[in-house]
């Protein structure tokens, strides 16, 4: 299909639920005591794979249609699986039950597709051996299939190279099953779901600046989970109601979590006209409408802490600034190599097919912007933020623009074309 469209988009959608939070309901939900209910939840691929290994642990899971149910059976309760768990392309299910794992006292192995497999999971493997797991890299090459076999763990204190909520996760999360509290301290502060969410679940979680320290409780008591929308997801449509001439858009019910929200400081940075409505929420996850208007959008600089705040919003950044009037620099996004596909490469490619002015670094990029973008034959490169990000582009650029392997879209989005096409009405 070829995707091109200068309408203005007008209207209202309401985006799925957070993916992060998605998974950790699941995860967090199968390990308290009683019933947990999920309302929200995002059937995208990724967070199915890990409703799917929580079954094969013996969790009982009922998709209502409107809600999950959810059975929980405690911090000890899960069975061994028959069979390898996979998990598909989904880093967070692989990195995030890495470190439940580790606390079992089973034997299991893990594992996802092609994209998985080349996944950096030294990243977990070392601070969780440091807590005294068996956990082990089957090839040798620090990605899966990993192979875990029961030890008993000590808490630690880890300094993070790198601010990733996975691996804070992963080790917070062996922490409910060590002798002693663990610490977290990472070189920025990553998304907080995972202590926000424990915490409600009666753990003792502290965060304090750039550090979490877990003290292990002998159970967690299930509550119910009330998913918000997606940052991540929201940002495509904050990103064509800016650049789309005329365009004026009320994106419903979206998270903006502090660690979740700095696309929305970025945009505003850039000159985009966003209007806050309705805050709320709590002590749990803050919650907002946001009415967004078309905007001339200027260069900016993106990097430091506010990087992990904003790291799946990078590769809509980037077309946002080969459509914006001057330069913006991505810098400290060394991480956007080790994702679904290697950002830094796949955004170069594409915008320089489409012919933005596009300098790729060794943490992020360069990128003068022209105001306009040409149609050209893209590649999604099986990742669905490129893929989504790209048909934004395809709606400003002149001329047709194709996207290999587009549904790929499906991981976190399923919805995400009929939606935005609702919008083009
Ligand atoms: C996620 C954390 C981020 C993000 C991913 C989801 C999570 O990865 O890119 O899409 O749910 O914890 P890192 O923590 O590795 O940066």
């Amino acid at each position: 299909m070829s995707l091109s469209s200068i309408k203005p988009l007008r209207g209202e959608v309401t985006v799925p639920g957070d993916k992060s939070i998605s998974h950790r309901a699941v995860m967090f939900g199968a390990l308290s005591k009683g019933k947990t209910r999920i309302t929200g939840f995002l059937k995208g691929a990724d967070c199915l794979s890990t409703i799917s290994c929580f079954r094969q642990m013996g969790i009982d899971i009922e998709d209502t249609g409107s809600e999950i149910l959810l059975q929980g059976r405690g911090l000890h309760g899960l069975k061994a699986p028959s069979d390898l768990l996979y998990t598909g392309n989904s880093g967070t299910t692989t990195r995030l039950l890495s470190g439940i794992l580790a606390g079992q006292s089973f034997e299991s192995r893990i594992s996802g597709d092609a994209s998985i497999c080349k996944r950096p999971m030294g990243r977990v493997i070392d601070p969780l051996t440091q807590m005294g797991a068996s956990i082990e890299s089957e090839g040798g090459n620090g990605c899966t299939p990993l192979h875990i076999t029961p030890s008993a763990l000590k808490g630690i204190t880890y300094n993070s190279p790198v601010a990733s909520a996975q691996v804070k996760s992963a080790i917070l999360l062996a922490g409910l099953y060590a002798e002693g509290s663990t610490t977290v301290i990472e070189p920025a502060l990553s998304r907080d779901h995972t202590e926000r969410m424990l915490r409600s679940l009666g753990a003792t979680v502290k965060s304090e600046g750039n550090s979490a320290t877990l003290i292990p409780e002998n159970e967690l008591n299930a509550v119910d989970f009330e998913v918000p929308g997606d940052i991540s997801s929201a940002t495509y449509f904050i990103a064509a109601a800016l650049l789309v001439p005329g365009s004026e858009v009320l994106i419903r019910n979206v998270g903006i979590n502090p660690t979740r929200a700095g696309i929305l400081e970025v945009a505003e940075k850039m000159g985009g006209n966003i209007e806050y409505l309705n805050r709320r929420g709590g002590e749990g996850e803050p919650v907002a409408d946001l009415l967004v208007r078309s905007s001339l959008l200027k260069g900016t600089t993106v990097e430091g802490d506010l990087i992990p705040t904003l790291i799946d919003e990078l590769p809509m950044i980037a077309v946002m600034a080969a459509m914006a009037e001057g330069t913006t620099v991505v810098k400290d996004a060394a991480e956007l190599k080790v994702k679904e596909s290697d950002r830094i490469m796949t955004v170069t490619e594409n915008l320089k097919k489409m012919g933005a002015d596009i300098t790729p670094t060794e943490n992020g990029y360069i990128i003068n912007g022209t105001g306009s973008l040409t149609g050209a034959a893209l590649d999604s490169y099986l990742d669905h933020r490129i893929a989504m990000s790209f048909t934004v582009a395809s709606l400003v650029a002149e001329g047709e623009t194709t996207i290999k392997n587009k549904e790929c879209v499906d991981i976190s989005y399923p919805g995400f074309y009929g939606d935005l096409e609702s919008l083009m009405r």
